[in-house]
């Protein structure tokens, strides 16, 4: 048994499928010229990039409910308050964007949702000028997703091979 507090195995799985999922969300897009040629057309590279955005949505909802149910394990000692902050705020923001991009990227198109070919979610009827907010929300959103991510992981390498303690075990 290990003697520093750890994540539990259901928190782990859930970190590390959302994870996978939200790198590809956010590379499907950035690469669509490379996915494209995979994925047979654009219709269908976007319709992946819905889906599994919708999925992330309720991970993200399940990870909320865990969490109030059993809590977080308390990883970083309290006398580093800096860090605690810092990671705290980073994963608060995350989970932030985690809710907010799957919404405006709902609210932001004026067709229904296909999800998996399975259910057909209908669109919200806007104003015009809702479709163009959500769009910018959603743009601006995924470019500050990608730096929380970047803090996040460079966190997480800094306790590894700076601090030697065991933050990064705490999630494997
Ligand atoms: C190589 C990539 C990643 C590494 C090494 C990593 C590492 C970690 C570690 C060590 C923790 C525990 C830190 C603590 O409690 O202070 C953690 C928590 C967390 N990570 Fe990551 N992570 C990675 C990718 C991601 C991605 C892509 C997401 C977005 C879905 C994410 C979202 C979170 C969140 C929200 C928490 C808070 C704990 C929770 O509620 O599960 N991480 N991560
Ligand atoms: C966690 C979930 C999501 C993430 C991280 C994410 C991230 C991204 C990123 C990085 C882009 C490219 C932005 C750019 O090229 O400037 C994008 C574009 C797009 N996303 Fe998402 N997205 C998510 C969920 C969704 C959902 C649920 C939908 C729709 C239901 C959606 C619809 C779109 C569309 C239509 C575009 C193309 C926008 C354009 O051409 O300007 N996304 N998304």
């Amino acid at each position: 048994m290990q003697n520093y507090p750890q994540y539990t195995n259901k928190q782990k799985y859930l970190h590390w499928f959302s994870a996978c999922l939200v790198f590809i969300v956010i590379a499907l897009p950035l690469y669509k010229l490379y996915f494209v040629n995979w994925l047979g057309s654009m219709a269908n590279l976007f319709s992946l990039h819905k889906s599994l955005g919708i999925i992330i949505l309720l991970l993200t909802i399940w990870r909320i409910i865990i969490i109030r149910k059993n809590g977080v394990p308390d990883v970083i000692p309290r006398e580093h308050k800096l860090q605690r902050i810092l990671a705290k705020s980073v994963q608060g923001f995350i989970y932030l964007l985690l809710f907010l991009l799957p919404l405006s990227g709902y609210l932001m198109s004026s067709k229904a949702l296909n999800f998996l070919g399975i259910i057909s979610i209908p669109a919200v009827s806007l104003p015009n000028n809702g479709y163009v907010i959500f769009h910018l929300i959603h743009n601006y959103g995924s470019y500050l997703l990608i730096m929380f991510l970047f803090l996040h992981i460079i966190g997480a390498l800094f306790h590894y091979f700076w601090v030697k303690d065991k933050v990064l075990q705490s999630m494997l």
